[in-house]
C-alpha cells in the first residue's frame, strides 16, 4: 500500500474508533458530551494517533493500539480547546469550526477541556488493565507529557514569552514542551504496545524530539506563511500576540533549515530501530512538506 492509502486507513481507523469511544452526545450532562464530541470529532489532521499506529507497526504486537489513540487525540484536543480560549490565544477558529468556546460558551468549553483530559487518563487504565505493567506504563507516559514540567509548562513559558525578549533557550523550552511532549509520547506509546525494550524507547525519545521541534517549528511558519482557509484556525496570531516563534527570531529561512535538520535526525534514529519504518519515515517527511 502506497504512504497515502496507508495513512487514510489509519486515519479512518482513528475517526471511528473516536466515534466509538468517546461518549455519546446524549450522555448527561448533554451539553457537555456535545462540546467534547464536537472538538473531537471536528476532523483534525490525526497525526498524533497516525504516529502510534506507525510507531506500533514496526514489530508484531497483539495489543490494540486504538484506545492510545484515541487516549492521545483527547489529550491533544482538550490542549486545543484550553489554547484557544479568551485567556489564552483568544482564538475563534479551529479545525475550520468555531472553536469549542464560541460555538458553545467559555464555562463549557473549559469544562469540556477538563473531561477530555480526564478521559485520556481513564482509557488508558481502563483499556489496557488486562496488562497491569503496560497500562501503567502509557498512564505514566501520557501524564508525565501532559504535565507542569511539559505541555503545561511549555504552554506557561508560551505565555510568559509574550511580555519578553526571545531567548534561543527559552523558545526551544517552549517548542519541546507544548507541543514536542506529546509528539514524543505518541511515539514512545505506539513503541511500547510492541514491548519494546527501555533502551529503544529512549532511541525512540530522541527521535520524538526532534520530530516534535521540526512540527512546532513548521506551525510557526505557517502561522507566518499561509491562510486561514488552508489551515483551519487563524494566521498571523503569532505576530499579533508578540509570540516567541522560530521565524521571528531566526528568519523563514533559517528556519526551514532547523525544521528539516530536526526531521533528518529523527529519521536516522528511526533507520536505527529498524523493522517496518517505512511509513514512519514517510510520515516524519510529510509533517515537515504539510501545508496545514
Ligand atoms: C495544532 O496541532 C497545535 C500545535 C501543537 C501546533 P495540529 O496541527 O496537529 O492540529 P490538528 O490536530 O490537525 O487540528
Ligand atoms: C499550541 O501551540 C500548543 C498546544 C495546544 C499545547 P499554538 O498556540 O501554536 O497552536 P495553534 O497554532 O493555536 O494550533
Ligand atoms: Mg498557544
Ligand atoms: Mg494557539
Ligand atoms: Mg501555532
Amino acid at each position: 500500500m502506497d504512504f497515502k492509502a496507508t495513512v487514510n486507513e489509519y486515519r479512518e481507523r482513528v475517526e471511528k474508533a473516536l466515534d466509538e469511544l468517546t461518549p455519546a452526545a446524549s450522555v448527561r450532562p448533554a451539553v457537555l458530551h456535545e462540546a467534547m464530541r464536537y472538538s473531537v470529532l471536528a476532523g483534525g489532521k490525526r497525526l498524533r494517533p497516525c504516529l502510534i499506529l506507525a510507531a506500533y507497526e514496526l514489530f508484531e504486537s497483539k495489543n490494540d493500539p486504538m484506545s492510545a489513540c484515541v487516549a492521545m487525540e483527547c489529550m491533544h484536543t482538550y490542549s486545543l480547546i484550553h489554547d484557544d480560549l479568551p485567556c489564552m490565544d483568544d482564538s475563534d477558529l479551529r479545525r475550520g469550526r468555531p472553536t469549542c468556546h464560541k460555538q458553545f460558551d467559555e464555562e463549557t468549553a473549559l469544562l469540556a477541556g477538563d473531561a477530555l483530559l480526564t478521559y485520556a487518563l481513564w482509557i488508558l487504565a481502563d483499556k489496557y488493565r488486562y496488562d497491569p505493567q503496560l497500562a501503567v506504563d502509557l498512564v505514566h507516559d501520557l501524564g508525565d507529557a501532559a504535565g507542569s514540567e511539559k505541555l503545561i509548562g511549555g504552554q506557561m513559558e508560551d505565555l510568559l514569552g509574550e511580555r519578553d525578549e526571545p531567548t534561543a533557550d527559552r523558545l526551544e523550552f517552549i517548542h519541546l514542551n507544548k507541543t514536542g511532549a506529546l509528539i514524543t509520547t505518541s511515539l514512545t506509546m505506539g513503541y511500547r504496545l510492541t514491548g519494546a525494550s527501555a533502551e529503544n524507547v529512549a532511541i525512540m525519545r530522541e527521535a520524538g524530539k526532534h520530530i516534535g521541534l521540526a512540527f512546532q517549528i513548521i506551525d510557526d511558519i505557517l502561522d507566518a506563511t499561509s491562510d486561514a482557509e488552508t489551515m483551519g484556525k487563524p494566521v498571523g496570531a503569532d505576530e499579533e500576540n508578540n509570540k516567541m516563534t522560530y521565524p521571528a527570531l531566526y528568519g523563514l529561512e533559517a528556519s526551514r533549515a532547523k525544521a528539516h535538520e530536526h526531521t533528518e535526525e529523527a529519521i536516522k534514529r528511526f533507520e536505527q530501530l529498524g523493522g517496518n519504518n517505512t511509513v514512519l519515515i514517510e510520515l516524519a517527511r510529510y509533517m515537515e512538506q504539510r501545508i496545514n
